[in-house]
């Protein structure tokens, strides 16, 4: 990695208002050589693309000033959300690495030519779209007030998200130990809606995460497994970044769970 994951995890905040000036081809060839290679820790191939927002007639509502859109889309599979998600993440904080803005669309973007443009098949989703430029000076007033409508500066405190053992008790940071900076990178992703949906459980050497549904699966899936795997790379690329080595298994533990909260992926640290 040749930037900062923490850095550009505390730095983030979705762009929606750009200066108007294209990607320079410096950047462009840098953002485009690294999606090329961009791998996920689930093994599932997803296919990102740097578009140009006019040559494919690509738009969001709620974006000003771009010119091009990074997508990317997936073939249906187990674990294909958590693995996209992973993986748009990694490319947006990589972007930011070089001074490009992201804000992640799933329902602001004109699906129809996105899907187009990817040449999407029955059996693949396109389920986020992003633009990609340099941020503009000021943010436009309906971008200042999706922020403040979506309360966007503001995540769940630690203790809400995250548990030791079972759901009843709330993890410390202190507890949390060689876990803590990780988590408190995950707590800090952008989410749809900044629902937060992802949880975890501490049990020793293993964080158990959980997914907390709190909004309707739409035709293309469920938009907060994708969210879940956004927390995910925070996480894992930052236990990374802190020199710990570890893995994912799915592998339940069975713990009681909250209503509507339902188990993804387990982290198991190296000793
Ligand atoms: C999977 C996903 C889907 C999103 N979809 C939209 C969207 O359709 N429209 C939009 O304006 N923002 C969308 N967002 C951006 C969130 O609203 C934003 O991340 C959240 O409010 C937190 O703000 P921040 O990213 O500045 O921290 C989406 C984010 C994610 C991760």
């Amino acid at each position: 990695m040749t930037f900062s994951v923490k850095d550009m995890i505390r730095q983030r905040k979705s762009v929606r208002t750009f200066d108007g000036r294209a990607l320079s081809d410096a950047d462009r060839n840098k953002l485009e050589e690294y999606i090329n290679r961009l791998a996920n820790p689930f093994d599932v191939p997803v296919d990102f693309r740097l578009l140009d927002a006019k040559e494919y007639n690509l738009s969001s509502p709620v974006i000003v000033g771009e010119n091009t859109y990074l997508t990317a889309k997936v073939k249906r599979q187990c674990h294909y959300e958590i693995a996209y998600g992973y993986g748009f993440e990694k490319a947006c904080l990589y972007a930011l690495s070089l001074g490009i803005g992201t804000v992640i669309l799933a329902a602001s973007l004109s699906r129809s030519t996105f899907e187009q443009a990817m040449n999407v098949q029955d059996d693949e989703v396109l389920p986020v779209g992003s633009p990609v430029g340099y941020p503009a000076e000021k943010r436009s007033i309906r971008d200042s007030l999706m922020r403040k409508g979506l309360k966007a500066d503001d995540r769940i405190p630690f203790g809400k998200l995250y548990f030791e053992s079972t759901f009843e008790n709330e993890l410390t940071k202190e507890a949390a130990g060689d876990f803590a900076e990780a988590l408190e990178m995950a707590r800090l992703s952008p989410s749809a809606g900044n629902k937060q949906p992802w949880r975890a459980v501490v049990n020793g050497d293993k964080v158990h995460f959980y997914e907390q549904k709190s909004m309707k699966d739409s035709p293309l899936g469920d938009i907060q497994k994708v969210d879940v795997g956004i927390a995910l790379a925070h996480f894992d690329l930052t236990m990374k970044e802190n020199g710990y080595a570890g893995r994912f298994a799915f592998d339940d533990p069975k713990i009681q769970t909250p209503a509507e909260t339902y188990y993804i992926v387990t982290y198991e640290r190296n000793r």
